[in-house]
């Protein structure tokens, strides 16, 4: 395995959930939604991604996809090389066990309340990682890295925090404890699911600052995943790191932060800025959408998923789908207007009136 593999390899990754039918409709096709199509992306070592969208785009399977919680229905996932799942399965020649894997790809959830359990005190629930991966620790060293640990997100005297139980802590210790839990494993990613959202604003940015110095510190990489654009800036662009839009199952563009907010290229990124408050131009009129619905994911548009509310739709990117088109080193959007000779240009506008949304085909 070659050392400069990407930590994190998505190789046109797709995750497709078949709903559960109700008791009648036993018969014919189950309905499909299609939570990732064809998603490809590289995470590499001391990386931050943020991943944004709308409510349903496929944010959390992505994230969850890519530190091996969810398994694709179609494309590969690799960590360091080794594809994750043929690591589970013990299929072929694995060179890193799974057991290896696990412990080096992290979560922390949007709420730490459920994760955290609420009979153990914060000592207890932080020795746990210890035990299972550090056997031959002793318990006083233990005990001593978790007060260090505790220490450095700030909960002091650490000792005191260690006797609570998480109904004794706040919303933010609760996100402190949780990630104290994430870092203890020593890993190579924490995926970060909404992980600020449910925090009073006043203390967002606090722990953003708090997760980037201890990125810095541990080397670990970050995947965030938030449906607000203004926060996945401040993360990205303070880590270094890239945004990457999601629309309906699909990564639109991808890119260094301050690029995706001030160069924004594909007309979604455009939507996502115009919706938030603190991003939008002070001029700013009408939203750039023709349509403000958001599709079905179980029946998506043809081409490109975003025409039915395109402002920039032709009848192009209702046959074809974009691939994702090179603008710079790292940043890449998937919209026909990147390639000055596509068909697109010479291709009729698609006006409200015919508009129709066929499904998609299997794109
Ligand atoms: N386990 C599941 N079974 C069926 N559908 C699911 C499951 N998980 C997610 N979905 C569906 O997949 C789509 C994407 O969901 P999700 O990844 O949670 O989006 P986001 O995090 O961007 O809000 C949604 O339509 C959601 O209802
Ligand atoms: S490919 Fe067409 S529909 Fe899709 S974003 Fe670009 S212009 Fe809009
Ligand atoms: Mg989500």
């Amino acid at each position: 395995m070659s050392s400069d593999e990407p930590l994190i390899s998505l190789e046109n990754v797709e995750v497709h959930f078949e709903e559960q039918k109700g008791m009648f409709e036993f018969f014919g096709e189950p309905d499909v939604v299609r939570a990732v199509d064809g998603v490809s992306l590289d995470i590499e070592e001391n990386d931050v991604v943020c991943l944004v969208g709308e409510s349903g785009c496929g944010k959390t399977t992505l994230g969850k996809t890519s530190i091996g919680l969810q398994r694709p229905t179609g494309g590969r996932v690799k960590y360091k090389g080794q594809d994750i799942w043929d690591a589970k399965d013990k299929k072929g020649n694995v060179e890193i066990p799974y057991k290896e894997i696990r412990r080096s790809l992290q979560i922390i959830h949007q709420d730490p309340g459920s994760s955290l359990n609420p009979n153990r005190r914060v000592m207890k629930i932080l020795e746990a990682p210890l035990r299972r991966w550090h056997k031959q620790m002793s318990a006083g060293d233990r005990r001593e890295q978790v007060l260090t640990m505790l220490e450095r997100v700030g909960m002091t005297p650490p000792d005191d925090y260690a006797g609570r139980y998480p109904h004794q802590l706040s919303g933010g210790e609760k996100q402190r404890v949780a990630l104290v839990r994430a870092l203890l494993m020593d890993p190579d990613v924490i995926l970060a699911d909404e992980a600020i959202s449910a925090l009073d604003v006043s203390l967002r940015v606090e722990m953003m600052d708090l997760m980037l110095e201890l990125q810095d510190q541990f080397d670990t990489s970050f995947v965030a995943v938030s449906h607000d654009l203004s926060n996945a800036r401040y993360f990205a662009a303070h880590g270094g790191g890239r945004i990457g839009v999601m629309y309906l199952g699909q990564l639109v563009e991808v890119g260094p932060a301050e690029e995706i907010i001030n160069n924004p290229k594909h007309p979604y990124t455009k939507v996502l800025r115009w919706a938030t408050p603190n991003l939008k131009d002070e001029e700013a009129g009408e939203p750039p959408v023709r349509k403000i619905d958001i599709p079905d994911p179980k029946n998506p548009p043809s081409g490109c998923r975003f025409h039915t509310r395109c402002p920039e739709a032709r009848e192009a990117c209702r046959q074809e789908k974009p691939a994702q088109y090179e603008i710079d080193d790292d940043h890449k959007a998937a919209c026909f207007r990147e390639v000055s000779d596509h068909e697109y240009w010479e291709s009729p506008e698609i006006t409200d009136e015919e508009e129709t949304t066929p499904a998609a085909s299997s794109d």
